[in-house]
């Protein structure tokens, strides 16, 4: 395994900081000192993953998940160590090349650099003679130069190896060929996912080329479009298409316009609408609706106007609902898509839908014309809406919901709330129990064992007046459990400041990890402390006496069993329990 220089493990840890890194995936909120969200780990519906931005950790109380920013990728990303410091140094802007004369086995930053090289392969590709029918087309489908040069918009020839064998000569291992999903294996050999057709980089937030979406440019071609396979780059459930380019211009105009596809996106953005991000090719999913949130509420919602669309803009429209966000669709004119539209009438026809935009629930009533339906048919079509509305968690929207469905269909409200009530008490009947086997300092259950934790958390608190009263009154023996002594034997000599992370990383295995920072997590109650630790210190001194006398009680069993003379045990017991009745007084 490749040593990774300690420094580089510093930088890294200063530039990633936990709360960033960590809100990448999880809404936290600020409750006191820490940082509170919904597990990433496990499935849960209150939060009890807790972040400590002072303590540079995170612990979940539901499954004990924990650790330092770098366990967090690595079991989050489901990668080693080395590959997690290689992950964040891409996130954050950090040379993290660890050997540096040849190309490494580093899996990051080559699969990277190989996204790059196909990408200005493809790129190059679009604009060179074998390009010319393909930009054809897309200049006929009204994509202009800039717009084709600023996505890095290329072609895949209509050939099996041509990425293969440009790469071939980089000398990439196995391992990163395989895993970019650029390749496909078969018994025949390894080719070229893509052939013959138009390629749309897919890139991360910060602009990094992370995967492929490609049309085919034969009409014949079965798969309209073809896309990269999830890698540990690219996870289709979280990523939009074009974010990296229009943040800044979701932010300026403080809402968003989602759309489905690369056309959509490319078409609105060239037309000067450029808060716009595509889903390319996967339904909406909470992951996308809490990356959106941080950026704005406000969302737009426009779909292709045939009824496939129609139906996933309603049921994007009640996941971000569910999340708080409450979007409004746009009704793109029967049988276009985003980009026929603008191409046909202009952004100023597309801005002035965005005005007439509606709720995602006057939406669903409307486009399934509810008001009109027979009343069995209503009857289901409002069960159905419930039971959306019941999943929403946002008490507030739940009632303007309630209020909005209740009003314009003409039912009484509540009726509809207790209909919602017995919904949600059948869907209750059979909560999904997820919560994998908690390893944490609950199985240290005994007296002894909560001593020594106890102290430990006295001596990593952030007293530093406590933490030397400790220091004085106890010794390195105390400690039984050898999980506890080892973190006792690299807490006791730190006097100033403590590295959490740093001692969290000492340990090697991942449940030994959860342990500590489960520990090192917690906040102690400081007001009855110095009882609490000469009670401690007592249980700990008492532990190896009544132990030793257990002993020797044994050894005189056996003694009188073989008619020897035990007189001599029965003196050291004497001894023993007067040492125990000194301690007590
Ligand atoms: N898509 C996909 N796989 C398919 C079909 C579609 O991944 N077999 C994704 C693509 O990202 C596509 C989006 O879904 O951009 C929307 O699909 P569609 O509306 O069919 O394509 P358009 O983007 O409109 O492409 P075009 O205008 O070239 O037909
Ligand atoms: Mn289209």
């Amino acid at each position: 395994m490749a040593r990774v220089p300690p420094d580089l493990i510093e930088r890294v840890r200063d530039a990633a900081d936990i709360v960033d890194l960590v809100s990448k995936y999880v809404d936290l909120k600020k409750r006191g000192q820490n940082y509170f969200g919904l597990c990433p780990f496990h499935d849960e519906k209150t939060p009890s993953f807790s972040v400590a931005p002072a303590k540079e950790i995170y612990h979940c109380f539901g499954c004990g998940a924990g650790g330092s920013a770098f366990d967090f990728i690595m079991e989050y990303e489901k990668i080693g160590f080395i590959e997690a410091i290689q992950w964040l140094g891409e996130q954050y802007g950090i040379d993290v090349r660890i050997s540096q004369e040849e190309r490494g086995n580093e899996l990051f930053p080559n699969l990277y650099e190989l996204h790059k090289e196909a990408m200005n392969l493809y790129h190059e590709n679009l604009f060179s003679k074998n390009g010319e029918q393909a930009l054809s087309y897309l200049n006929k489908r009204g994509f202009k130069k800039n717009i084709l040069k600023q996505f890095k918009i290329g072609l895949a020839r209509d050939s099996w190896n041509i990425l293969l064998t440009h790469v071939k000569k980089m000398k990439y291992s196995n391992e990163v060929l395989e895993k970019s999903g650029l390749f496909i294996k078969s018994e025949k050999g390894t080719f070229d996912r893509f052939r013959n057709r138009i390629m749309f980089p897919i890139f991360n937030t910060y602009g990094k080329v992370i995967a492929f979406g490609g049309r085919a440019l034969d009409s014949e071609d079965p798969a309209k479009y073809l896309n990269s396979p999830e890698t540990v780059l690219y996870r289709k459930r979280d990523n939009f298409y074009g974010l990296h380019a229009s943040r800044q211009h979701i932010r300026e105009k403080e809402n968003v316009i989602i759309v489905e596809g690369y056309m959509d996106f490319l078409q609105l953005y060239q037309a000067g609408i450029q808060n716009v991000i595509a889903l390319s090719g996967t339904a909406l999913t909470e992951n996308h609706a809490m990356k959106i949130r941080k950026f704005t509420k406000q969302v737009f919602l426009a779909y292709d106007g045939d009824s496939a669309g129609i139906d996933a803009s309603i049921r994007a429209g009640y996941i971000l609902l569910k999340l708080g966000i409450d979007p409004k669709i746009i009704c793109v004119p029967n049988k276009m898509d985003p980009d026929d539209w603008v191409k046909r009438s202009g952004p100023d026809e597309f801005n002035n839908a965005l005005g007439n935009a509606t709720s995602t629930l006057k939406f669903h009533i409307r486009t399934k014309m509810a008001h009109s339906l027979p009343a069995i048919e209503k009857s289901d079509f409002v069960g159905e809406v419930l039971s959306q509305i019941g999943s929403i968690n946002d008490g507030i929207i739940r009632s303007e919901l309630l209020k909005f469905l209740a009003q314009d269909l003409g039912i009484d409200e509540e009726d509809l709330l207790k209909k919602l009530k017995t919904q949600k008490s059948k869907s209750f009947q059979n909560p999904v129990l997820d919560i994998p086997e908690k390893v944490g300092i609950n199985q240290m259950k005994s007296k002894i064992q909560r001593a020594q934790i106890e102290l430990i958390k006295i001596l990593a608190g952030d007293n530093l007046d406590v933490r030397q009263e400790v220091r004085e009154k106890i010794q390195l023996d105390y400690f039984h459990e050898p999980i506890l002594k080892e973190l006792a034997k690299l807490i006791i000599p730190l006097y100033d400041e403590i590295d959490y992370p740093n001692v969290i990383n000492k340990f090697d295995l991942k449940d030994e990890r959860k342990m500590v920072t489960e520990i090192l997590m917690s906040d102690l109650d400081l007001s009855n402390v110095s009882s609490l630790i000469s009670d401690c210190i007592l249980t700990l001194k008492v532990h190896p006496i009544k132990e030793g006398i257990k002993d020797v009680r044994i050894r005189i069993r056996e003694l009188e069993e073989k008619g020897e003379d035990p007189s001599e045990a029965i003196i050291e017991v004497a001894q023993l329990q007067q040492e125990l009745k000194l301690l007590s007084i």
